[in-house]
């Protein structure tokens, strides 16, 4: 196959998250190169790709230039490791989340790779730290994690390891800006990025609110749904403070103390969600209006309000 300089991609794992990227980046105009060491699920990946392309368009929420059909044909598959690096400049992990087959996959790649070659993985917990230490090209390897589902939320964490080359960071930030995601860069390793340490801070206030019988668990999701979930769709918590005062130090002269208070008053410790008892309660509440065989029927709801918003925030952009 031939290969343009710098606009081949290379995807190795073509699941749930290797389909998402490849269909971002081919909408960006990349030529994308999807690998798998399960060549039914190859195939399925470009039928579904193909197919999910082509449902983005007739409902007016795919993204980048281009037809459906252009797009989906700049995915190629390949069931060979070379093939899908050759001449790519830059190459995304999507394999399963474990340890010891991240390493394994890493290692393959890292044999195959060029040097300026960058090294991305998906993973959601892992840092490059744990997978990438022993590699040559370690120093190219660092985690851009996208966010379920990637397509239509934009957000990705990219996390270097200690060893990995500042250029590298730099430019894999500008590539996800280039094709429309929306890059945040951590300092160093952490564990939960960002987004899982806000997201679980969340969680936990809503299980101790829960547990503490304040609130139906319909309740505490409107909470955020018909609530702050609106205002964080445009804007964040700190620029919240920053709006609702006159500044952000406006806002702690006057409020600070308040929010002082009430959180010394009715937060707990992280709570221990694997006692399951709580979530066998709030699971029984929803039951009665989603119970686990209309789940998937709900996530493609949620899909296609997620497109949806997407598609008004691209329209909202400069505006
Ligand atoms: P998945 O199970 O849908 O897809 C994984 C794919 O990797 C499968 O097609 C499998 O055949 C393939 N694979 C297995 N071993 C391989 C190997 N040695 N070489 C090449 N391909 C191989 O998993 P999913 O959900 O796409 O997750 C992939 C990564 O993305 C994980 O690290 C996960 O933590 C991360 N992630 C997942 C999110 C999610 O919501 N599912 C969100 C953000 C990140």
């Amino acid at each position: 196959a031939t290969v343009h300089g710098e606009e081949k991609v290379a995807i190795v794992g073509s699941g749930l998250i290797g389909q998402n990227w490849a269909m971002i980046f081919a909408g960006a105009g990349y030529n994308v190169y999807l690998f798998d060491v399960d060549p039914n699920q190859l195939t399925k990946a470009l039928v579904q790709t193909k197919q999910t392309l082509a449902r983005y368009h007739s409902q007016g929420v795919i993204r980048g230039s281009g037809t459906s059909d252009e797009q989906a044909a700049r995915i190629h598959g390949t069931s060979s490791l070379p093939e899908c690096l050759e001449g790519a400049f830059y190459v995304q992990e999507c394999v399963p989340e474990n340890l010891d087959l991240k390493k394994k996959v890493f290692a393959q790649i890292d044999e195959l790779a060029s040097d300026n070659m960058i090294l991305a993985s998906s993973s959601s917990c892992l840092c490059a730290s744990m997978f990438a230490e022993g590699l040559k090209h370690k120093e190219n390897a660092l985690v851009a994690h996208p966010i379920n589902p990637p397509y239509f939320v934009p957000l990705v964490e990219i996390v270097p390891a200690p060893f990995t080359r500042s250029d590298v960071t730099q430019k894999t930030r500008l590539l996800m800006e280039k094709i429309g995601q929306s890059p945040i860069t951590l300092q160093k390793e952490s564990l939960g990025f960002a987004l899982n340490r806000i997201q679980y801070a969340c969680i936990n206030e809503c299980w101790n609110m829960y547990q503490t019988g304040l609130l139906s668990a319909e309740d505490i999701d409107k909470v955020c749904h018909d609530g702050l979930g609106l205002r964080y769709a445009f804007i964040g918590p700190l620029e919240t403070m920053h709006l609702n005062a006159n500044g952000i130090t406006d806002y702690c002269e006057r409020y600070a103390q308040g929010a002082y208070n009430v959180q010394k008053e009715t937060f707990k410790p992280v709570p221990v969600m694997y006692d399951t008892d709580t979530a066998k309660m709030i699971e029984e509440e929803f039951s009665k209006s989603l119970p686990v065989d209309k789940l998937q029927a709900r996530r493609q709801w949620r899909d296609s309000r997620l497109a949806a918003l997407a598609k008004l925030k691209r329209e909202m952009k400069d505006v």
